[in-house]
Order: structure tokens, then C-alpha cells, then sequence
């Protein structure tokens, strides 16, 4: 474990751990110089819910498949709108999964999504994947979030905490279909990447 680090299993959320302050500045300063090789090759772009409702967040992805969204749904694609492959996920990417996620299935999709100023995530269940036995890796890098979080039924009770840049989250067992959002962000807050606003990488296996 990294000086500084710790863990919190959080209360009535089983399965939902938050490795605060996981990430030394070294390795948050790899990864980002990492996405932006990823970004050069497969841009961020914006989606639409399949409501045609236009989302806040710009994503892209790196790995097999990447999730994507328009009127026809949600789901994984194998390729980037442009028709390029998604980049491999990199290594030190990779290797937080090996760390935090328990089991020894590498991920095949790691979705990057960045919040700029006023972006928000509404609350939803991550379950366009093909088996929910396989944890959820998170990582937030960048400027603060408020991330929120419930219980496997929408309209239930919800907890928010400030997820920041290093921190690293894992949704496995019970806590795997839990909805889950991202209020705001505190824009400025971190200098990690040179324009402000907040990344969150999320690794799943997704086939
Ligand atoms: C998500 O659930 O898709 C994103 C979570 C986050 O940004 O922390
Ligand atoms: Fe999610």
C-alpha cells in the first residue's frame, strides 16, 4: 500500500470499497500522458441517451470493446465512431485492476469519460455487461466529483462522498448493480490535467 492510503469499505454498500488516495502523482501523471496517446488515436466524442437526451460527459474507450449510446440503446461496440479499433487499455491501467479487482480475468473495456465544468452523470446501474459476477474498477483522476450512491433499486436511499483524483472505487458482489451517479464536479480543483475537469476510467469485463 502507498503512504497515505487507505481503504473504506462503506457502510450498507457491500462490495463497494473506495481505496482513497490510491494513486501516487507519478502514476496519476503515466496514466494521463497515457490517454492522451488514446485520445490522439480514438477521440472523445459526445453520445445521446437512447431517449435522445444529450449527455454532459464526453467519452471514449480503450480495450476489445467500448460502451457507447444513441436512440438505438446502450452497448458495447467494437469499434470508435470514426471505425478505428479502440486502442489497447495500457498497462499501468491494467495494473490497478490486477491490484484492487480480486480476480485474475483482465478487463476487455476500460470506458474514459471526461467531465468538463458542468457535467453530470445521472443515476444509472452499470449492466449492459454479459455476466455481473465481474467487479467494476473506477478511477478518478483530475478535479474532484460528488459521486453518489444507492442501492440496487432505483428511488431508494443514496450517500454521496468526494471522489479525487487517485482515488480508485470497486463495485463487486451486491454493490455490482448498484445505481450510482455523479452529482458535480468541483471544477479547478486539481491541476492534474492542464485544462480542469475530471476523467474517470472504468474497467469492466464486458463480454
Ligand atoms: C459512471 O458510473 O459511469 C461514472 C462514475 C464516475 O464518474 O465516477
Ligand atoms: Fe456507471
Amino acid at each position: 500500500m502507498q503512504k497515505g492510503q487507505f481503504l473504506w469499505e462503506c457502510a450498507g454498500y457491500d462490495g463497494f470499497v473506495v481505496h482513497k488516495g490510491f494513486l501516487p502523482l507519478s502514476t496519476q501523471q503515466k496514466i494521463v500522458a497515457c490517454l492522451r496517446d488514446i485520445a490522439g488515436q480514438a477521440p472523445f466524442f459526445s453520445l445521446v441517451t437512447p431517449g435522445g437526451q444529450n449527455m454532459s460527459v464526453r467519452m471514449t474507450s480503450a480495450g476489445a470493446v467500448g460502451w457507447t449510446s444513441d436512440v438505438q440503446g446502450y452497448r458495447y461496440a467494437d469499434e470508435h465512431p470514426t471505425g478505428v479499433l479502440w486502442p489497447a487499455i495500457p498497462n499501468p491501467i491494467l495494473a490497478i485492476w490486477t491490484s484492487v479487482s480480486g480476480v485474475t480475468r483482465a478487463p476487455d473495456s476500460c470506458l474514459i469519460n471526461y467531465y468538463g465544468a458542468d457535467a453530470r452523470m445521472g443515476l444509472h446501474q452499470d449492466r449492459d455487461e454479459a455476466d455481473f459476477s465481474w467487479p467494476v474498477v473506477s478511477v478518478s483522476l483530475g478535479d474532484a466529483g460528488l459521486f453518489r450512491m444507492g442501492g440496487a433499486e432505483r428511488g431508494g436511499k443514496t450517500d454521496t462522498l468526494w471522489l479525487e483524483s487517485g482515488d480508485v472505487v470497486v463495485m463487486s458482489g451486491a454493490a455490482r448493480l448498484n445505481y450510482h451517479g455523479v452529482d458535480r464536479i468541483r471544477f479547478g480543483s486539481s491541476t492534474l490535467l492542464p485544462k480542469g475537469g475530471r476523467i474517470n476510467l472504468t474497467m469492466r469485463v464486458a463480454t
